[in-house]
């Protein structure tokens, strides 16, 4: 017979495999067995039978159970109609039909461009970031501070999707695409400690910048500050104050912190690997890159189908104050330009940034429909919107020729 104490070894002992259970058991022994079980022995309390009977009868009572219309499930399918972005009240367990078809093409379209930071080969970035005059000063501190911002600002954008946004956007189509967005969200976190724990970095100077170093951390308060109502689990739509401010976190996420706060340092690291250095660095970049513009459009469609379904939110003020917002985006992303580019560095410097940033600003107004706050403003780097503009049939700085488009079509010919 085994026991419990045949793997029990004593401190000192050399420990001994387990022996083998012996499985065959005759026939005959089975079957009487089973002939006791079923016929003869009265059930026990709290034997596997109960068990399986109290669940049998509790599935059977969930037709009846009080408490179904709480959880919304009624006994109609739904219609197109039903939905809505915000306080819908319909069955949200419906994918289909469809209401809005750009948000499922999204989410196709980010499971098609999947990617792991694995794969992304960073031999040569660690040999260049090792060497004594494989970077100038300027460009590492470029290279510490976007890790420094992005390691935590992706975290941060998580948090805020999974508990606050998910729950009060009520379309499942959209959900389902803030789903595949938390888990690329996921990958880009993973992405930053990737390039992190490979280049050796001191790893507590890294994730404490958001905390430690002022031209990250007031980015990543302006962010936080927008996500504090949302994270309380008491808080819900569905008045014109509360409706505003989810839109007000919509805006600084998808807006500002996706669409503004990413330009800076992403810009500055596509132009390193652009000058072959520390491609794989770039590489990742690169990727995470197309997936938030992704992003940034996905959150513009949402906010705008929202004022489209509730026009009384979007007042006058309330645009006055998205103005703002955008504004202050822009005015603490110069900042971190400047403070990352004390002098011009990588064929650009802050000025130049500085522009470019301001058009970005004017095509976030744009995209919500809002008048351009500075007029004239030009992209003086237009091989970024090549980069992200790139369907990546080759990897743009070629440290790996496969085609990351994956899940293609399988054929049953
Ligand atoms: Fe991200
Ligand atoms: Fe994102």
């Amino acid at each position: 017979m085994l026991n419990w104490n045949d793997y029990n070894v004593a401190e000192g002992e050399t420990p001994v495999s387990a022996p083998q259970q012996n499985t065959s058991v005759p026939p005959e022994v089975v079957s009487q067995a089973l002939e006791t079980l079923t016929e003869e022995a009265p059930l026990a309390p709290s034997s596997a039978n109960d068990r399986v009977r109290a669940a049998a009868e509790a599935v059977a009572s969930i037709d009846t159970a009080p408490g179904l219309e709480e959880l919304e499930i009624g006994a109609a399918r739904i219609s197109v109609d039903e939905k809505a972005m915000i306080n819908c009240r319909a069955d949200l367990n419906q994918l289909v039909p469809f209401k809005y078809d750009w948000a499922w093409q999204k989410y196709l379209d980010g499971c098609a461009n999947h990617w792991m930071p694995q794969e992304v080969n960073m031999t040569a970035d660690v040999a260049t970031w090792k060497s004594e005059d494989g970077l100038t000063e300027d460009e590492r501190r470029i290279v510490m501070r976007s890790l420094g911002y992005f390691s935590t600002a992706d975290s941060l954008v998580a948090n805020n999707l999974v508990l606050g946004l998910y729950r009060l956007i009520t379309n499942p189509e959209c959900r389902q695409y803030l789903l595949r967005q938390a888990f690329e969200e996921a990958i880009h976190t993973h992405a930053y400690q990737y390039c992190i724990e490979s280049l050796g970095m001191d790893e507590g100077e890294v994730f404490n910048m958001y905390r430690e170093v002022p031209s990250v951390a007031k980015k990543a308060s302006w962010s936080l500050d927008k996500t504090q109502v949302l994270s309380d689990p008491t808080f819900n739509t569905g008045t014109v104050e509360t409706d505003q401010q989810l839109l007000r976190n919509l805006i600084g996420f998808y807006a500002v912190t996706e669409g503004i706060f990413f330009y800076c340092g992403f810009t500055q690291i596509l132009s390193m690997g652009r000058r072959n250095k520390m491609t794989g660095v770039a590489e990742q970049f690169q990727y995470i890159l197309r997936d938030e513009s992704m992003h940034l459009n996905f959150g513009i469609d949402v906010i705008n189908q929202i004022k489209l379904e509730n026009p009384h939110l979007w007042t006058e003020t309330f645009q006055q104050e998205v103005i703002q917002m955008i504004l202050e985006g822009t005015t603490l992303e110069i900042e971190y330009a400047r403070d990352t580019m004390p002098r011009g560095v990588l064929g650009m410097n802050a000025s130049m940034m500085e522009e470019y940033l301001q058009f970005i600003a004017n095509r976030r107004l744009n995209q919500l429909g809002l008048p351009e706050q500075f007029i004239g403003a030009q992209n003086p780097f237009p091989w970024m919107s090549e980069i992200m503009d790139l369907r990546k049939e080759k990897n743009f700085f070629e440290t790996r020729v496969i085609e990351y488009q994956t899940g293609g079509a399988l054929s049953w010919d």
